[in-house]
C-alpha cells in the first residue's frame, strides 16, 4: 500500500507589483491556513465565498471551518457548475447575492473553485462598490498554475470568451495541492496543458524535466509542487513585467488564439475544456510556426509527442463529433478574429522560434492561417 502524502511546507511566490503585490502560497493542506492568512491580511475583514456545486461538495466546509476559526463571518454564494456561469446573468447573480450578504468596501470575496469561479468572482469583486478586494483558492490545476495569478478577471459574450473583464489582482492566492486528489484524470490532463506551456513558450529546462517528470505530477507530493511552483514563478516574473499586457504578457496566450477558436467553435461545452483547447493550441501554433520555418518540423513534433503522452487530445479530430462537414475553416478564422490580440483586423499568434522560446508574431497574412486551417481539417498534415 502507497503512504499517504504528507502536509509540505509552503512554498511561497511573491508577486511584486508594488501596492498590489501579493503572495501565492502553494502546499499540500496549506487550505486549513486560509482563515489566519486572511484574518492577519484584512483584520475585521468579513468574507462571501463563491463556489460552485461541485467544489462546495468537497471544499466549502473545510474553507468555511478555516476562516471561522480565526473569527472571520462567512457568506457563500454557489453558482452553477462550467462556463455557463461565466456569463452577464452569472455576474448578476452573484453580485446581487454579494450586495444581499452586505459585503462592503474593506470585506473581501474568496473564490474557490477552478477558472470559471475565479474569473467571475474576481470580476464580481471588481465592479461591487467599484472594487472589493478578493482572495483566490483555486482548486483546479488550470487555476493554480495560470488563471489566479495575474488578475485576469472576467466573463464570456456570445462573441467570445473572456470579452468582457477587468484586470483586478488578488491580495492573496493560496493554492493547495491535496485539493486537486479530487480532480477527475481529465481534469487534471486539462490543467497540465497549462503548465506544459511554460516550458514551451518561455524554459526549454523545465521542458524537459515536465517530458521526465509528469507522471510523478500526477501522483502528487514534491514534483507536484514544483511544476506547479516554477509554473507560478513563470507566470509571476511575466507579469511584474507587463501586468496590463502592453506587451510581453501576450506569451501567456501561447495555443490561446487557436485555443479559444475551437472552444467557441465547440460551444464552450464539455466536448472541449480549455486546457485541452489550449493543448491542440499550443500543437497548432508549433506546426504553424515549423510551416513559418521559425523551428524544425522535429522541434514541433516534441511538443505533440509531450502532450500526447500525458494523454491529451493534439488533433482537430481527438475533439468529439469535430468533423469538417461542421466547421470548416473559414468559420474557424471568424472565431480567430475575436481574439483580444487583433489589431485593426490583423491577427497576432504567438509562435515558437524554439522549445522554450515563445515570440509574438504580429500581422499574421491570414491567408496563410487560413490554408493551415484547411490543411489541418482535412488531415493532410
Ligand atoms: N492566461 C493568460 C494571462 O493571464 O495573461
Amino acid at each position: 500500500m502507497t503512504a499517504p502524502l504528507k502536509n509540505s511546507d509552503p512554498i511561497v511566490v511573491d508577486v511584486a507589483l508594488g501596492e498590489r503585490a501579493y503572495d501565492i502560497v502553494i502546499g499540500r493542506g496549506v487550505l486549513t491556513s486560509l482563515g489566519a492568512r486572511v484574518a492577519a491580511l484584512r483584520p475585521g475583514a468579513r468574507a462571501a465565498i463563491v463556489t460552485d456545486e461541485y467544489v462546495a461538495t468537497h471544499w466549502l466546509r473545510k474553507t468555511e471551518a478555516s476562516l471561522l476559526d480565526a473569527g472571520i463571518a462567512t457568506s457563500r454564494i454557489i453558482v452553477d457548475e462550467g462556463e455557463i456561469s461565466k456569463s452577464y446573468e452569472g455576474l448578476e447573480y452573484v453580485c446581487e447575492e454579494l450586495i444581499a450578504a452586505k459585503i462592503e468596501r474593506n470585506d473581501l470575496v474568496i473564490a474557490l473553485g477552478g477558472g470559471v469561479v475565479g474569473d467571475l468572482a474576481g470580476f464580481a469583486a471588481a465592479v461591487l462598490r467599484r472594487g472589493v478586494d478578493f482572495v483566490q483558492v483555486p482548486t483546479s490545476l488550470l487555476a493554480q498554475v495560470d488563471s489566479s495569478v495575474g488578475g485576469k478577471t472576467g466573463i464570456n459574450s456570445p462573441h467570445g470568451k473572456n470579452l468582457v473583464g477587468a484586470f483586478h489582482q488578488p491580495v492573496l492566492v493560496v493554492a493547495d495541492t491535496a485539493v486537486l486528489d479530487t480532480l477527475s484524470p481529465r481534469q487534471f490532463r486539462a490543467g497540465y496543458a497549462e503548465v506544459a506551456k511554460y516550458g514551451v513558450l518561455g524554459d526549454e529546462a523545465f521542458f524537459t524535466w515536465l517530458e521526465a517528470s509528469h507522471a510523478d505530477i500526477v501522483a502528487g507530493g514534491a514534483a507536484r509542487e514544483h511544476a506547479i511552483a516554477t509554473s507560478c514563478r513563470a507566470k509571476a516574473a511575466i507579469v511584474m513585467r507587463d501586468e496590463r499586457e502592453n506587451g510581453e504578457r501576450a506569451l501567456l496566450n501561447l495555443g490561446h488564439t487557436f485555443g479559444h477558436a475551437l472552444e467557441a467553435a465547440t460551444g464552450f461545452s464539455d466536448r472541449l475544456f480549455h486546457g485541452e483547447g489550449v493543448a491542440i493550441g499550443m500543437v497548432l501554433a508549433a506546426e504553424f510556426s515549423a510551416q513559418l520555418g521559425m523551428i524544425a518540423d522535429a522541434d514541433a513534433a516534441r511538443v505533440k509527442h509531450h502532450l500526447a503522452a500525458v494523454g491529451l487530445p493534439t488533433h482537430l479530430q481527438d475533439i468529439a463529433g469535430f468533423t469538417q462537414e461542421k466547421i470548416g475553416a473559414d468559420a474557424l478564422m471568424t472565431l480567430m478574429a475575436q481574439d483580444k490580440k487583433v489589431k485593426r483586423g490583423r491577427l497576432t499568434f504567438i509562435l515558437l522560434e524554439a522549445v522554450g522560446r515563445a515570440a509574438i508574431v504580429p500581422d499574421v497574412e491570414p491567408s496563410l492561417v487560413r490554408d493551415f486551417m484547411a490543411r489541418k481539417l482535412a488531415r493532410k498534415s
